[in-house]
Parts: structure tokens; sequence; C-alpha cells
């Protein structure tokens, strides 16, 4: 039967969650705070503003909305000169192969991320074309653990949530996914990704009969 399979896209198609960090960790470094790859971890899935808001609140620091929108742009500058440089090369191992699968057995394909720059990215990459729809960080109003994200790609794919399989690397996907309704799959470390459904390291572990069985499930 036909499902909504939805991606999201730092972490999981792309390894940009490396390039997020090292922006907010010299972003960070430059106002005074300290920034470790534990306080990263917290980030991920979470919008930009957001994540400023939180590197301020851990190190104590309370700046005008002015000096605000400045960080933020800052971050952002820096964030794209990484993007700037992306090509195919950067696509995760075997993102591909599960695109295909799914794209040959005509399922349902979806990007659900809080990035303002997913379209941008995805097109770096070449891979726009796959995806039936793109929901992304300018469609929502309230980002993840909030479900919005996943139930917009789940409607745009015509798709019921409990018909969806969400593939997420952060927790406040996961979580996400699991208000959703929707089978969560943590791309990641299972300590951290403890509430999903099923836990990969990466996609190469992930194998075409597990998919097959999701897609007859
Ligand atoms: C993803 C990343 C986050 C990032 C957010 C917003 O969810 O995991 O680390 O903060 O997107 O990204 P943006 O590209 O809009 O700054
Ligand atoms: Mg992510």
């Amino acid at each position: 039967s036909k499902k909504g399979f939805i991606f999201d896209l730092d972490g999981v198609i792309v390894d940009t969650a490396k390039y997020h960090y090292l922006a907010w960790k010299k972003l960070a470094e430059s106002i005074g705070v300290n920034f470790t790859e534990r306080e990263n971890e917290q980030l991920k899935g979470v919008s930009r503003v957001k994540s400023l808001e939180k590197i301020l609140e851990w190190g104590n620091k309370s700046i005008s909305e002015d000096d605000f929108m400045k960080l933020m742009a800052i971050k952002n500058d820096d964030y794209l000169t990484y993007i700037n440089k992306m090509d195919k090369q950067e696509i995760l191992p075997d993102v591909e192969r599960v695109l295909n699968l799914l794209i040959q057995n005509n399922q349902g394909i979806a990007l659900g991320s809080a990035s303002k720059n997913a379209k941008t990215i995805l097109k770096k990459v070449s891979l726009i074309h796959n995806f039936d729809a793109i929901v992304d960080g300018n469609d929502v109003v309230k980002g993840k653990p909030n479900p919005e994200v996943f139930l917009k790609a789940a409607k745009d794919l015509k798709v019921k949530p409990n018909q969806c399989i969400v593939f997420e690397d952060s927790v406040a996907g996961i979580q996400a996914a699991n208000a959703a309704d929707m089978i969560s799959i943590g791309i990641g470390e299972a300590e951290i990704l403890h509430e999903a459904d099923f836990v990969f390291k990466d996609f190469t572990e992930m194998e075409n009969s597990f998919l097959i069985e999701l897609i007859n499930e």
C-alpha cells in the first residue's frame, strides 16, 4: 500500500549537523559562551531562534532584540559558507538506495525539516526532484517536538498520519513523530534516540527487506 515516508534533512540526508555545530560554536564563543557537543545535541531539530535562545540561556546572557537579530544573521551567513560548498558527495551513505527503493515502490516521499535553508541544501545535493512534498522551517509555526511539520507533510502527501514513517536524528524530531502517531525511526545512537520505534546507526544498516515490510504492513 502507499505509505508516506518523511525524511528529516540535517543529520539524516546530509551531515549538515556538523556545520550547524561549527557555526553555533563560533558564534557562542564570540559572545563568551562555552558550547559543547553535548549542548549541540539539544539543538538538533530545534529552530534557529530557539537555538540562539537556548545558547543565551546556557551562557546567562541577555541581549537586545536588535543584537539577537544580528547574531542570528551572523550564524546563518557563516553556516551558508559551508552549505555553498556542498555537492552530491555529501549525501549520507545509502540515502539514495533508500530513496530509490521507495520511488520504485510508488511510495510518498516528503521532507520534514525545521530548516529555512532546506530547499537550498536539497538543490545543492541534487535531491530536490525526489520529493513529492517539502515542509520546512518556512512553513510551520510550532517547531519540533510539536508534530505540525510532519502532519503538514502527511497532508501534502495525502497519506494518513498513522500510515507515515519518519526518519529522524534528533530527540525533538522523534518526539514530534511519536506525537503525530507516526512510526518513528531514529538515525543515530540508540541511547540518545531511545524514544524511537526503531533505531539504526545510519542507512547502511537498514536493509531493503525492512523497508519492504514497512510498505506492506
Ligand atoms: C534543523 C537542524 C537544527 C537547525 C534547524 C534550523 O532542524 O537540526 O540544528 O537549527 O534545522 O535550521 P536553519 O537552517 O533554518 O537555521
Ligand atoms: Mg536532523
